[in-house]
């Protein structure tokens, strides 16, 4: 159904809000579905005559366009929805996105919002949004499970502050990780965690010390936070939200080292090389969040003195699921053909990288078939959770029999770490532009060891 701007009485309101309301997904949240309307929240450009370099910052980032970019535009619209056409009982996990990434559609009771280009849907996750939350309804935060009180009063993270356009309210919720959870954790219609970034944080070291998304996500430094105040801190909360869309915040977040267990080596005989993958720079999982569409692969080759490359493939450890933890071109996300109304759909292949056998750090997501999906709404099982935790070190190794004919010299093996934020196939299958799959390079390493003649 497509949302038509007319008129409708109060009772047809309520009636397409029963429809809404999530079934099953939000069953424990959800609750401020048709509660609000878009008058009562302001636009981002009203708090920009003051806070202009907050806005400037927030506008940079992916959540001013949670629901206006192109991939997030494509699997709501030209996916998820279809799916519903195809599962009518859906209409209410799907319009439920909306909850997050157009929470302003959604408090406001539009479940099913018109495409990006006109309604106030598009201003995604706002300022006022944000700042007029005023707790939550219970813990852990999920799900959009936010409570609302938009208009005058502003809550933020410091007592005191003074404006001539609204007031403010210290709210202790703002500076946790726990605001920030109420939209990063998501469990779906069939009770599985699709999205965990604030329960990870909270099982590791991070949250022990004591260190919130913000610290991170938000840096403080020394300023204002109005042209019209008054007041200056050292730490005013820079609204800079890098994440997997900026390669400066995924570049280095894993860092490596290598070695041979043989420095001098001849050919026929066997080396054994070792990569160690620390998580030092994140206060999750690598990948969090989107992990369903989100690669990280490490390809190891040796690269021999007369020019010829070998590919290494990873040793394999022996744990339950670890196939999927290898890259692969199986074919894959079959749970599309459905949606799509496509019955002979074959699937696509599943990494859709160069080179099968390498490492790839991942949480594999099934669909009821138990087929993997990128769909989140349609994972019904996790496989093994093979990312590097914060502070975690994984090691990996490569058993190579250096080849008969090798040149003798210098070999010198090189790791790559790569990102990718959607996997190739699909983004190729559904016509996302092609920066959603640009490959960014975490971190590489080396290390050599000669091949000699006794
Ligand atoms: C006319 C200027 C002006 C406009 C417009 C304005 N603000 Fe403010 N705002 C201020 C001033 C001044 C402060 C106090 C800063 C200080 O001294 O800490 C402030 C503080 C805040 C705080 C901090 C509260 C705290 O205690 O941490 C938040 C949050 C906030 N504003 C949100 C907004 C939002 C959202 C909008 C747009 C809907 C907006 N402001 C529009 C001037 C303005
Ligand atoms: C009202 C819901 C909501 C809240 C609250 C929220 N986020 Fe988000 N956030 C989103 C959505 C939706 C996206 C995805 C944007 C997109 O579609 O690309 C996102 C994206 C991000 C990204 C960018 C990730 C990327 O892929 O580039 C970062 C970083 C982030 N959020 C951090 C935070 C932090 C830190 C907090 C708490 C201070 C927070 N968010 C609170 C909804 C929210
Ligand atoms: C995803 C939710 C989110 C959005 C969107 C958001 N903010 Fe904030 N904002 C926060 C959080 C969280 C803090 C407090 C961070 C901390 O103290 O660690 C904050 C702090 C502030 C402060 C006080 C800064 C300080 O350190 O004194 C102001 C002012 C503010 N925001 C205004 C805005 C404006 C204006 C926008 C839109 C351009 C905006 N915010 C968008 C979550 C958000
Ligand atoms: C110690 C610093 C640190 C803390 C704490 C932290 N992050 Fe991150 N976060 C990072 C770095 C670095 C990246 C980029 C690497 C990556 O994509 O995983 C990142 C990436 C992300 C992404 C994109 C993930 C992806 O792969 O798509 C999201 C979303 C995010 N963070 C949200 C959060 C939220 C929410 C919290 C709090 C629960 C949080 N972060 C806490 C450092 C941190
Ligand atoms: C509980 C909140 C929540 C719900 C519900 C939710 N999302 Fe998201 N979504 C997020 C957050 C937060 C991110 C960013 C995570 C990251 O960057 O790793 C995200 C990321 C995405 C992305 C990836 C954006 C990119 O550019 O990489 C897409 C696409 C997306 N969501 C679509 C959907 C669809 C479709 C639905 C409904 C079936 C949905 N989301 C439901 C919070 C939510």
């Amino acid at each position: 159904m497509r949302y038509q701007p007319v008129i409708v009485s109060l009772v047809s309101l309520m009636v397409l809000s029963a429809l809404f309301i999530p079934s099953r997904a939000g069953e424990e949240a959800g609750g401020t579905y048709g509660t609000k309307s878009f008058d009562d929240y302001q636009r981002p450009q009203a708090c920009r005559s003051c806070h202009v370099d907050i806005y400037e910052q927030w506008s940079q980032s992916a959540m001013a366009i949670a629901f206006t970019h192109h991939w997030d535009e494509i699997e709501y619209f030209d996916l998820a929805r279809r799916h519903v056409e195809q599962d009518p009982g859906l209409a209410g996990p799907v319009s439920g996105c909306n909850g997050c990434h157009a929470p302003l559609a959604w408090v406001s009771g539009l479940g099913d919002p018109p495409r990006p280009g006109g309604s106030r849907a598009d201003e995604s996750v706002s300022c006022d949004f944000c700042h007029t939350i005023k707790g939550r309804t219970g813990d852990p935060s999920f799900n959009f499970n936010y409570e609302v009180d938009p208009g005058k009063v502003k809550r933020g993270s410091r007592e005191g502050g003074k404006s001539p356009f609204h007031t403010t309210e210290y709210l202790e919720l703002v500076r946790t990780a726990e605001f920030c959870g109420i939209c990063h954790n998501e469990k779906d219609p069939y009770g599985i965690w699709v999205k965990s970034t604030q329960l990870e944080w909270k099982e590791g070291p991070y949250a022990a010390q004591g260190v919130p998304c913000q610290r991170c996500h938000m840096p403080g430094a020394p300023g204002r936070s109005a042209n019209t105040s008054q007041r200056e801190f050292p730490d005013i909360a820079q609204h800079l939200f890098h994440g997997a869309h900026d390669p400066g915040k995924v570049k280095g977040a894993i860092e490596m080292r290598m070695h041979p267990d043989s420095r001098e080596v001849e050919p026929g005989d066997i080396v054994v090389i070792s990569v160690q993958l620390f998580n030092g720079k994140c206060g999750h999982k690598v990948p969090s969040g989107s992990a369903e569409e989100r690669q990280l692969w490490l390809h190891v080759s040796a690269h021999c003195p007369d020019g010829t490359v070998y590919h290494i493939p990873v040793d394999l450890k022996g744990f339950e699921g670890e196939s999927e933890t290898v890259t692969s071109n199986a074919l894959a996300y079959q749970d599309m053909g459905m949606m799509l109304g496509d019955l002979s759909f074959a699937g696509l292949p599943r990494d859709a990288l160069e080179y099968e056998g390498d490492r790839i750090f991942c949480l594999p997501y099934f669909d009821p078939q138990g087929h993997r999906t990128i769909a989140q709404w349609n994972t019904a099982s996790l496989g093994t959770d093979y990312r590097i935790g914060p502070r975690e070190t994984k090691i990996e190794t490569y058993t190579w029999t250096v080849p008969d004919d090798i040149a003798f010299g210098t070999v010198t093996v090189k790791a790559e770490l790569n990102y990718r934020r959607l996997v190739k196939s699909i983004a190729e299958f559904l016509k996302v532009p092609d920066d959603e799959t640009e490959a960014i390079r975490v971190n590489d390493a080396q290390t050599t060891f000669e091949v000699v003649d006794y």
